[in-house]
Parts: structure tokens; C-alpha cells; sequence
């Protein structure tokens, strides 16, 4: 049984075939149809979600399975053992989708859980969204070698999971960060990208941006706290300390070449991205919105072992 905590839970070849049978499926559906009939996925959300919430619950209709949508504050997760509601909620479904707020309750869910569980996105990661990534560059570039993807912001769960997955699929990632978001950090995976000869940190946005396939950022607020007064100061404090990473015309410019522009979603316009760059004709932030879904989809079956 495998889990799918962070993108180092599989091999870069599974990686590999994840991401081409979501492109498959995105072609062709109507094979996998009935793939998962009578299967159920569990879904917690300790946080708020469009994307992830949608696009699992669709695939898993879409796949002939049903899936169970759980808010965690309506489940007894807050008072009861984390292993042991993992372990009682596996004994319903065939699958766990989770998002969690702290990676350490994620893993103990995990831990007590007897089906795979998948992280919905967590302060360290979210490899779902990186799977999804790398399917929206093969999809608009019709490969992931040598691509040069420049991840520019906050470092985070995103980024986090975004790396690996592109070293994984052989491109080049470069980090171009002023700062890490503390809960982020992952020492372990640093030294793996380091060592990969396809990752670097580059301080200097011009030297980062420069023949750039790829520009991709991310809301430099986690949304856990977006709205936390208790956060209001250290927002401040990063909106003024990140503003200069903000992807925008002048940004684009320094690749020399045609840059896709990605984002997770949501997106914080005037922040991390401005409106003309969001909508531009190199974005790819919807199309990246939609492949989600047959991402998820083939995630899933990959998982339950149907493909
Ligand atoms: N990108 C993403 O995970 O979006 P949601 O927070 O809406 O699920
Ligand atoms: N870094 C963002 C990702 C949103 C999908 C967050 O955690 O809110």
C-alpha cells in the first residue's frame, strides 16, 4: 500500500506514469468510466478548497466511485486520536483524501490508516498540485527534460512539492526566494534536490528568470492565516519583503523568450501576480485549474492499483 504524503512517497518512474495516464484520461475518458465502481473516497478538509475538493469529488464520480466530503471541525478529529480515526475511517473507504493544517497530523492519520491517503495540502506540501503541474507542462510544451521552471516568492508547501516533482521529471527548477516559510523547511529534500544537478538557488531575479520555460508563483500568505488577525503584521511584513518577486510584466521580460505563467490558485492579484500576467496568453493557470481533475483521477487509480 502506498501514500501519497509527499511527492517522495513514489518513484520518479511512477511519477512519470501518473502524469502520462492523467493525460491519457484527459484525452480519452470514457475508458475509465467505471474503473472504480463501488469504491468510495474519504475526504477530511481541516482548511477551505475549490480546486482540490471539486476536482477529487468530480474525478471520483467520474471514475463510477462516490466520495464522502468531510469539513474536520464536523468530525470528531479535533477530540479523538488522530492514528485511531485514520484506522476507523480506512475500515469505510478505499481511499483517504486529507487536508490537513500540520504535517505531523497528516502523518498520524496516516499511520493508523489501512488504505493509501493522499495529502490534500499541508504546511509542507502538496503534491497533488505538483502532479498536476508537471501534466499542465508536458500538456503545453510536449515535454518536462530541460525545461526550466523558476518558482519565484515565498518558499512553501508548493514550492516544496513543485521541486521534487521537477526533478523527478528531469527539468530544471530554480528557486528565486527571499525567504522560506518556516513549517516549509525541509532539510532532507533540499540535500536530494541539491544532489540532483537539477536544482539551484539563485538570489538574483534576472540571472533566475533568464530563457525561463516556466514562471511560477504562489500566494505568500498560506490561506490558513490570509485572514488571521493574529497574522495581520507578519502579512504586512511580507507583502512589503516580497513585492519586488511579484510576476508581472517587467518579471516576464527578463526570460528573453516566451514564458508560461503558472499559479495553484487562488490567486492574490496585486500581490504575488498582477491581473495583466494572470490573464495573459502565456498563462496557463486555468488550464493548470482544470488538470486537477484527470490528474486526481489517475492518482486515484494508480493508487487502488486499476490502471
Ligand atoms: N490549488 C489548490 O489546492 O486550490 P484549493 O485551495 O482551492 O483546493
Ligand atoms: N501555499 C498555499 C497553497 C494553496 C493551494 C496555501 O497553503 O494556502
Amino acid at each position: 500500500m502506498t501514500d501519497f504524503l509527499s511527492v517522495r512517497d513514489i518513484s520518479a518512474d511512477d511519477f512519470s506514469t501518473i502524469v502520462d495516464l492523467a493525460i491519457e484520461i484527459k484525452r480519452d475518458p470514457a475508458p475509465w468510466s467505471d474503473k472504480l465502481k463501488g469504491k468510495t473516497l474519504g475526504m477530511i478538509f481541516q482548511k477551505t478548497s475549490t480546486r482540490t475538493r471539486f476536482s477529487f469529488e468530480a474525478g471520483m464520480t467520474q471514475l463510477g466511485g462516490h466520495a464522502i466530503f468531510a469539513q474536520a471541525q464536523h468530525t470528531q478529529i479535533g477530540i479523538a486520536d488522530m492514528t485511531d480515526e485514520g484506522k476507523v475511517i480506512s475500515r469505510y473507504v478505499d481511499l483517504i483524501m486529507a487536508r490537513m493544517v500540520a504535517n505531523r497530523d497528516l502523518v498520524a492519520l496516516a499511520e493508523g490508516s489501512e488504505v493509501p491517503v493522499i495529502n490534500g495540502c499541508d504546511e509542507r506540501y502538496h503534491p497533488a498540485q505538483a502532479l498536476t503541474d508537471l501534466v499542465t507542462i508536458k500538456e503545453a510544451l510536449g515535454r518536462t527534460e530541460d525545461i526550466k521552471i523558476v518558482y519565484v516568492g515565498i518558499a512553501n508547501n508548493v514550492s516544496n512539492s513543485l521541486s521534487m516533482a521537477s526533478v523527478y521529471s528531469k527539468a530544471r527548477f530554480v528557486l528565486c526566494v527571499p525567504e522560506f516559510d518556516p513549517p516549509a523547511v525541509d532539510e532532507e529534500q533540499l540535500d536530494i534536490l541539491q544532489a540532483s544537478g537539477r536544482y539551484e538557488q539563485i538570489d538574483d531575479l534576472a540571472a533566475a528568470m533568464k530563457d525561463a520555460d516556466v514562471v511560477y508563483t504562489d500566494t505568500w500568505i498560506n490561506m490558513e492565516y490570509f485572514d488571521d488577525p493574529v497574522f495581520a503584521e507578519e502579512k504586512k511584513r511580507r507583502i512589503k519583503t516580497f513585492k519586488p518577486y511579484q510576476v508581472n510584466e517587467a518579471l516576464l521580460k527578463l526570460s528573453g523568450r516566451r514564458t508560461l505563467v503558472m499559479h495553484c490558485l487562488p490567486a492574490h492579484k496585486g500581490y504575488e501576480v498582477n491581473k495583466t500576467v494572470l490573464y495573459h496568453p502565456d498563462s496557463v493557470v486555468f488550464d493548470q485549474a482544470e488538470n486537477r481533475l484527470h490528474a486526481q483521477k489517475a492518482l486515484m487509480l494508480w493508487l487502488l492499483g486499476e490502471c
